[in-house]
Order: structure tokens, then sequence, then C-alpha cells
């Protein structure tokens, strides 16, 4: 239980999204909220200045693209792949795909929010809304039917608690009322599956709707659980998927005892996490954990015949 906790406290810190209005502020701006958001410890060399286009830089469309799922690990991924020198990354959550008034400002848009890149270099997005959303496959495909996909998952029970606990400190911190879990997650006796922190975790329900339109081959699953405790392996697949020489090495992590979890270190930046980003998740009723990994089962085994390949999900 300990255990999970860490994990939990760490992907919540790390996965906190992005709101939307941060596309009206200036770059600087977004950069320091989303830090503060993000809750890392930038002591960072690497200089970002994206007014400034280095010579021989350009921005273009990602080639691939972080597609979710909400709490995840999908900011944990993208902060260990940007240690890569030949992955750019945009900092912010786009949501070009999922938000109509967004994907009808048009591609030029779109890319003019992506980092100056190198030709030899990949850019990467995140927005971990798009798994879940019924229009970005296609939108996606029209953009790149040949684009690479990154999607990262976790238990999904595991991910309603962590869901869940994003909201409750949303609400919390903007005076609103909260529930506990059990009460939102149980109507009447029964598993409320109409809840969307347990739709957001019916994979094989999303993952059928980006299969229409994408080869199994393009899309690479991350094991969340494993990239929190043992992050190197699972990176090393993602290098190899996207054809990239392997330049993430052990020493780009180092293990803080205290926290119980990976610190980044890659030139001459350390970034960890905030402590006041550390959220206690709650104690879930046991009998409400058994019936949501009930109620996920044989989503997880169709999931699993979907993807040819399974995971240590309850
Ligand atoms: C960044 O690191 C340097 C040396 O490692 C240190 O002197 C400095 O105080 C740090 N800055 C911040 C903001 O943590
Ligand atoms: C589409 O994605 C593939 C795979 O990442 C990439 O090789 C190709 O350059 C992309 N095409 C465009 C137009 O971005
Ligand atoms: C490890 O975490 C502790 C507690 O958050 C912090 O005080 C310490 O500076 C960290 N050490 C390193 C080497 O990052
Ligand atoms: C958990 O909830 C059930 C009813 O849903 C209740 O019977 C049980 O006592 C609760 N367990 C604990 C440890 O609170
Ligand atoms: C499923 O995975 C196994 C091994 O992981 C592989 O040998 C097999 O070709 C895969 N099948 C499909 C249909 O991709």
């Amino acid at each position: 239980m300990a255990y999970l906790l860490v994990l939990v406290f760490f992907l919540a810190a790390l996965t906190h999204s992005t709101p939307k209005e941060y596309s009206q502020q200036g770059e600087g701006a977004i950069l320091d909220s989303l830090k503060q958001q993000v809750g890392l410890l930038t002591n960072e060399t690497k200089n970002y200045s994206p007014q400034v286009q280095p010579p021989g830089t350009n921005r273009r469309i990602p080639q691939s693209i972080i597609i979710g799922v909400r709490k995840g690990g999908t900011r944990a991924l993208l902060e260990m792949l940007d240690i890569h020198p030949e992955i750019v990354v945009a900092t912010t959550e786009v949501h070009f795909f999922d938000w109509d008034e967004n994907y009808a400002k048009g591609l030029e848009w779109y890319k003019n929010l992506m980092p100056f890149s190198y030709e030899n270099q990949i850019t990467v997005e995140k927005t971990p809304g798009y798994f879940t959303s019924s229009l970005s496959p296609e939108r996606i495909h029209e953009m790149n039917s040949s684009i690479k996909l990154l999607l990262i998952l976790r238990d999904p029970t595991e991910r309603v608690i962590s869901d869940y606990t994003q909201v409750y400190y949303n609400r919390l911190e903007n005076h609103k009322p909260v529930q506990v879990i059990e009460e939102i997650v149980i109507r009447n006796g029964a598993l409320n599956t109409k809840y969307k922190a347990i739709q957001r975790s019916l994979y094989d329900v999303h993952m059928e709707n980006w299969l229409k339109y994408f080869s199994l081959d393009q899309i690479h699953i991350v094991d969340g659980d494993t990239l929190i405790t043992d992050p190197l392996p699972e990176l090393q697949k993602v290098e190899k998927f996207l054809n990239l020489r392997p330049r993430i090495m052990s020493s780009n992590f180092y293990f803080n005892q205290t926290k119980g979890f990976y610190c980044i270190r890659s030139d001459g930046r350390e970034r960890c996490l905030h402590e006041s980003k550390g959220r206690p998740h709650p104690m879930v009723n046991s009998t409400v954990l058994e019936q949501l990994q009930a109620y996920f089962k044989d989503h997880n085994q169709n999931f699993y015949r979907m993807v040819n390949r399974s995971f240590d999900w309850h």
C-alpha cells in the first residue's frame, strides 16, 4: 500500500493537466505556470527561448504524439523522453484534436505551438485527453496516417482513484464541495459506471476507436507502472519504436530515497517533484476497490486480446 501511495504521489504531480487559458498567455508565462503546476523543480541550463528561432530550425507538426491516458504518467513520459537529444517536446497540452474550438483554428495554428527543431529531431506533443476522445483518431490520421503514437497506461482501478484525487484537490482549492470517492463510485448500491473516471479506464472501448484508423504497430504502449519503478527499459523500448539511437542512460536517473522515486538529470538540469505536490491518496473501502477491479476485469482481458499483450493489472 505504501508503494501504491508513492506511485500516486508521483503521478498526481507529474500528470497535472494544463488548463486551456494557457494558450492565450505568453510562452514564458506558460512555461512558468506549467513548471509550478507540474511541480517540477527545474534547475536548468537548457535555454528555453521559444521566441528566438535558432538557425537551421523550424516548427514542425509532431511525428509522434503521447495520446494518453489521463493520470497514466504522460507528463513523466514526456519529461523523460525530453532527455533524448533527438526529441523536442511541446511543453503545453495543446488539445488540438480533442477540442473543436482549437481544431477549427487549423494545422498552422497547431504547428505554431510546436517547439523549434532541427531536421533530424522528432517533435513530440502530449495531450492525455486524446485517447478518450472519439474524434481524435480520425483527425490525427488525417494529419499523418503514418504517425507513431505513444500510449501510457496504468492499472485502470488505480487510474480511477488518481483521477478522482486530482479532481478532489482541484475542488478543494476552488472551495467547492467535495464528496468521498465511495459516494461517487457507488450509486444505489451498484457501481456508478457513468462516472467519467470509470469510463476513461475502459481501455478496450477507447482502443477500438484508434484501431479503426491505425495499425497496432503504430501504437506503442508504455507500461506506466513500470516507467515509475524502473524507467530505463521502458524508455529504451520507446527509442526503438521511434527508430532513435539509444541515448537515454541510467545516469540520467537517480533514485531519491526520501521521495521514493526517480528524478531526472540531463543537460545539467535536475528535475524532481515539488513537495507541495505530494498529494495523499484517499484510503478506499476495500469492497469498493474489489467492485472496480471486478468491473474492469473483462474489459482488461478484451484489451489484452486487442493489443496482443497482457499487463499485470488487477
Ligand atoms: C541551481 O543549481 C546551482 C548549482 O547546482 C545552485 O547554486 C542554485 O542555487 C540552483 N538554483 C535553484 C533555483 O535551485
Ligand atoms: C508522419 O509520421 C512519420 C512517423 O513518425 C514520419 O516519419 C513522417 O515524417 C511524418 N510525416 C509528416 C508529414 O510529418
Ligand atoms: C530528495 O528528496 C528530499 C525530500 O524531498 C529532498 O530534500 C532532497 O533534496 C532530495 N535529494 C536529491 C539529491 O534530489
Ligand atoms: C465498505 O463498504 C461496505 C458497503 O459498501 C461496508 O459493508 C463495509 O463495512 C465497508 N468497509 C469498511 C472497511 O469500511
Ligand atoms: C502477438 O505477440 C506474439 C509475441 O509477443 C507474436 O509472436 C505474434 O506474432 C503477435 N501476434 C500478432 C497478431 O500480432
